[in-house]
């Protein structure tokens, strides 16, 4: 094969009975065994029994001081194993091979985990991410991703897409998050920012002609991390002209239909169910439900205005306020108080002050038949429309939130789906959909300023031009995403291509033609020379494979991810650089920053 070895170890089976190899790898592991030594050699293609019996002296006596993970060459002769000492589960479980030769390439000191514990703490592992890649999951995950990036490449270059790309030194594109920002040397007191995502870039190529693009494109974003969240992650950037949103639709749905069939043999829905993003808001208390699991929100709004129970009827009879119900089937079974009150604690994290129920004992006895502290509050009709629209049957129990809709969308959204976790109610195993109609604004929580939904040269639905101006927070957009399971995959739209409405949409969001100019004053400025019609999507591919190889976080898949802290355990980044390093680029440490780096240093100290 090569100078250093003739097989890889996966690949030593009965074919190979009385050859010798030389073979490389890592001691996975060494077992004394009356007299003979056995290590199990590792290589990327997998594991092979090496036996090194007394007679081979020198091997033998070399074999003794063997540890784990030395990294070994190997000459030996291959013969099947004894009866009884075969391995199925190793495609070189057949064989051994009987060693006459060994040399240590390399020594390893002992390793601060073995490769098959359990419990290391994600810390270590991130600190000697070097080993922790090594073991044989982690392998897997990785060649998977590099399996579904061919996968999208080979997909879209038949289809005529163009990879180019796009800078990392650029000017801010906005995505909802911070920028990561670089100072420049040459000009003083200026920065760059890190692309949040191509989108700029890649309505520029559309102008260029190129008609579709793609590309893998690293992304950068400070914000608040969380499991599915890196300040860099990676995404599938796709643009194109000349297509519609149904068309580019059907397109990446065939796509990622193609991926989940050739990488894992599944087949998904043959039509992602599509759901507008008003409905999904109503029946899920969210803009990515996890169709999996079979629990909807019901409104009981209207039910609640007459209500002597203040808690129901105050937010009944406000502008933003939503009264809801979630039945569970069986619930009255499957959940005991303590349970309940545990959820009520749960909601709680959402902001919601309770979680009223009720359960149903006897479906057919009215009023009698309803147990709950609540019951004597409502009234006969509210109580049977809550029985009717939920269609609750004995046993069911009814969980309800009251309170500014944002409160009830987001915290039985939530306990939806712990319910649906807890008392394993999830039904199928892979639930892809499409949301539509976004709507373009949505009014920002601090500043009463209308912000993007999803960013501002996201095309409006094109007879609702005019409403941009009298009633932005009505006007829908050419926006999609794709859930799959209740996390967003992906999501795109289409874009502007009209300068007048490139400006429309800036004004809505408060920026003026100075500040418009100044940020965005390339991209307008390309509007003006011939820019197709055109839009396009992009997929969060950490994400994809993070769901695809059933890992909780998106760290499982990213060769060497950052903490939750947004720091890289192994190299120390973000870290202290040379002060003429900050002089070259005109910066100095405020005092704060200064004590702050003091304060941390201390507690590393500490620690
Ligand atoms: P969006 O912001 O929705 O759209 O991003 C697209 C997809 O990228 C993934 N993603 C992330 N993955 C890991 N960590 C993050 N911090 C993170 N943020 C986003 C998600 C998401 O669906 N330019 C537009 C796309 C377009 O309009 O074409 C954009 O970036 O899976
Ligand atoms: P209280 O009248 O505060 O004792 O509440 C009666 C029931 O209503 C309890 O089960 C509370 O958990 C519940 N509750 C209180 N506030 C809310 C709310 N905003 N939404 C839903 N349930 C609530």
């Amino acid at each position: 094969m090569n100078a250093m070895r003739s097989h890889n170890c996966g690949q030593v089976n009965e074919s190979l009975i009385d050859q010798v190899v030389t073979v490389a790898g890592w001691a996975h592991r060494r077992r004394d065994h009356g007299g003979v030594i056995f290590i199990d050699l590792r290589d990327a293609s997998g594991l092979l029994q090496v036996v090194i019996d007394p007679d081979a002296v020198e091997a033998f006596a070399l074999a003794e001081t063997v540890r784990n993970e030395h990294v070994l060459q190997i000459t030996a002769r291959v013969r099947p194993r004894p009866e009884g000492t075969t391995n199925s589960d190793l495609p070189t479980g057949m064989v051994e091979v009987y060693a006459t030769n060994i040399e240590v390439l390399n020594r390893a000191d002992p390793i601060p985990f073995q490769l098959d514990e359990e419990d290391v703490s994600e810390a270590v592992r991130l600190r000697y991410r070097y080993l922790d890649l090594r073991r044989e999951q982690m392998q897997k995950i990785f060649r998977l991703r590099s399996g579904v990036t061919k996968y999208f490449r080979d997909f879209l270059e038949a289809q005529n897409f163009v990879d180019i790309e796009t800078p990392i030194l650029t000017k801010s594109t906005p995505e909802g998050a911070r920028d990561y920002l670089v100072p420049s040397r040459v000009h003083a007191g200026d920065f760059f920012a890190l692309p949040q995502s191509p989108q700029l870039f890649k309505q520029l190529l559309m102008v260029a002609g190129f008609e579709r693009y793609y590309q893998i494109a690293r992304c950068f974003r400070d914000e608040d991390l969380r499991a599915d969240r890196q300040p860099e992650f990676t995404q599938l950037d796709i643009e194109t002209s000349f297509m519609n949103e149904e068309e580019i639709m059907n397109m990446m749905e065939t796509m990622i239909r193609g991926l989940f069939k050739a990488k894992l043999d599944v087949d998904l829905v043959a039509e992602f169910p599509r759901m507008t993003y008003a409905d999904a808001i109503e029946q899920y208390g969210i803009d990515r439900p996890d169709l999996r699991i079979p629990l909807t929100l019901v409104s009981v709004t209207d039910l609640m205005q007459d209500s002597s129970f203040k808690v129901f009827s105050a937010p009944a009879n406000a502008d933003d306020g939503r009264v809801a119900a979630l039945k569970v089937p069986a619930g009255c079974e499957k959940l005991s108080r303590k349970e309940i009150d545990s959820y009520t604690d749960y909601v709680g994290n959402y902001g919601a002050r309770g979680l009223a129920y009720i359960k149903v004992n006897d479906v057919s006895a009215g009023r009698d038949g309803l147990q709950s502290p609540i019951v004597k509050n409502l009234s006969d009709e509210a109580l049977a429309g809550v029985i009717e629209r939920t269609g609750a049957q004995s046993g069911d129990l009814i969980f309800f939130g009251a309170d500014s809709a944002k409160v009830v969308n987001d915290s039985l959204a939530a306990l939806r789906v712990k319910l649906g976790h807890d008392l394993d109610l999830i039904e199928g195993e892979w639930a892809p959909m499409w949301v539509v109609d976004f709507p373009m604004f949505e009014r920002d929580e601090d500043n009463g300023r209308w912000s993007s939904l999803h960013h501002p040269f996201t095309a409006p639905k094109v007879d609702q031009l005019e409403k941009m101006k009298t009633n932005p927070g009505d006007v829908l957009s050419r926006a999609y995403d794709l859930v799959l399971n209740g996390t967003e995959m992906g999501g795109g739209s289409i874009r502007i291509h009209q300068l007048d409405v490139q400006k429309s949409a800036f004004e809505a969001l408060g920026i003026d033609d100075e500040e418009a100019e100044e940020k965005f004053g390339f991209l307008l400025d390309a509007l003006r020379f011939g820019a197709p019609p055109h839009g396009g999507i992009a997929f969060g591919i950490d994400r994809i494979i993070a769901m695809m190889s059933k890992v909780d976080s998106i760290r499982e898949v990213i060769a060497f991810p950052k903490t939750q802290k947004a720091s890289c355990l192994l190299t120390d980044a973000p870290s202290d650089v040379d002060k003429t390093q900050l002089r070259d680029l005109h910066i100095r440490l405020s005092p704060a920053a200064q004590a702050a780096k003091a304060e941390q240093s201390a507690e590393a100290v500490a620690e």
